[in-house]
């Protein structure tokens, strides 16, 4: 694990672009590249994602609009007139600096770059935007991506460490089989080589919506080797046939076209019969548990990865670098207001 220092690179974009905190008029450029790359997204849906943007947890790169001089046309004047573009719109990454309640580590939710701008350094300084305007506590920076996307290459590139994986989706993997998630991590302080590495040992909800065990790359491997698939256990019982009443009075009632109908108001209910319950009642089968693991391998999990962590971060093992380009953070000195007065 302890390699050399590499040199790297500043990403400089290879257009001319500005980065900046989204608005709710870039909500539908966002909404529409997250639904060109679902398979590569973890999906938000709109509400999530304005309310992202109203926390101010988006942020938007941009081309410089640009402004070309013509020949004056109006006709009040012969003075040449600049005709101007609005900036187009490049990308977005949607973040937050704070992640599983823990203040020294953010998260990368969504990175995105429009298909015909990417290969531009576009992500690269995204990226280096959200490091820059992130709590002065935020030491880490992590994200899920899947095994299979080309994506884990551009986080290789800007110095992300593949600590964990945990099984994604039980069918969006290759020939609809389970995916795999990689936990890849950075110290985004420049120079930083002692924060702590850390990782859950198990996620519940988000885009899976299924809990699940994470576990350490083990030693020797890399990220893009083969890893177990690790599901909990289903204990929803078998989808069943929609119930039919039998019966010659059933069919009759089958029969009847719709027709006006009267409304007996008080016997309707309503707002009780909301939820999965009623989703049951109306497809026939009974509400789906939710998938669990095993009290005991999550037990497991968590001492693995205890101990995991224990060995590399008491015997600060580095990981081998693999980041061409740095996007690390430069911390300044305290603002006036914060630093304290001598007594
Ligand atoms: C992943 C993504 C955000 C990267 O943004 P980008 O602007 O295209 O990437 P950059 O130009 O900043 O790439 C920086 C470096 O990362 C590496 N990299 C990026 N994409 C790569 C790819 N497809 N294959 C191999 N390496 C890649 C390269 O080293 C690259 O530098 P180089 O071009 O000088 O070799 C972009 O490709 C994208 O939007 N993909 C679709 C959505 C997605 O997969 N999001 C991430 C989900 S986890």
């Amino acid at each position: 694990m302890i390699g050399d220092v590499m040199t790297q690179i500043i990403p400089l974009p290879k257009i001319d672009i500005t980065t900046r905190i989204a608005t709710m008029d870039d909500l539908e450029f966002i909404d529409q590249l997250q639904k060109a790359h679902h398979r590569e997204l973890g999906f938000f849906p709109r509400a999530q994602m304005e309310g992202y943007i109203k926390n101010q947890w988006v942020i938007i790169a941009e081309g410089s609009g640009q402004c070309a001089v013509g020949s004056g046309q109006m006709e009040s004047s012969s003075l040449p007139t600049a005709h101007c573009l609005p900036p187009t719109l490049l990308g977005y990454c949607a973040s937050r600096d704070r992640y599983l309640k823990r203040d020294e580590l953010g998260a990368i939710f969504q990175l995105c770059v429009a298909p015909k701008k990417q290969r531009g350094l576009i992500g690269a300084n995204l990226l280096r935007a959200v490091f820059e305007g992130a709590s002065y506590g935020t030491k880490l920076y992590c994200c899920w991506c899947a095994q299979d996307l080309e994506a884990s290459y551009f986080w290789e590139a800007m110095g992300f460490v593949p600590l964990a994986f945990r099984t994604g989706s039980r069918t969006k993997g290759k020939n609809a089989k389970p995916r795999v998630h990689i936990f890849w991590e950075k110290r985004v302080r420049a120079g930083d080589e002692v924060t702590p590495w850390w990782f859950p040992s198990q996620t519940g909800g988000g885009a899976i919506r299924e809990d699940r065990l994470v576990l350490p790359i083990p030693p020797g491997l890399t990220w893009s080797d083969e890893m177990p698939v690790l599901l909990p256990i289903d204990h929803s019982p078998l989808p069943t046939e929609p119930k039919r009443l039998p019966g010659p009075r059933a069919k009759k009632l089958r029969e009847i076209r719709p027709g006006p109908c009267r409304i007996n108001m008080s016997r309707l209910n309503i707002g009780a019969d909301i939820g999965p319950a009623r989703k049951a009642r109306k497809t026939g089968r009974s509400p789906r548990a939710k998938a669990k693991h095993d009290p005991k391998h999550i037990a497991a999990a968590r001492e693995l990865r205890d101990r995991y962590l224990e060995q590399v971060n008491d015997q600060n093992l580095r990981f081998e670098p693999h980041g061409k380009y740095e996007v690390s953070r430069v911390i300044s000195a305290p603002k006036k207001s914060l630093q304290l007065e001598a007594a």
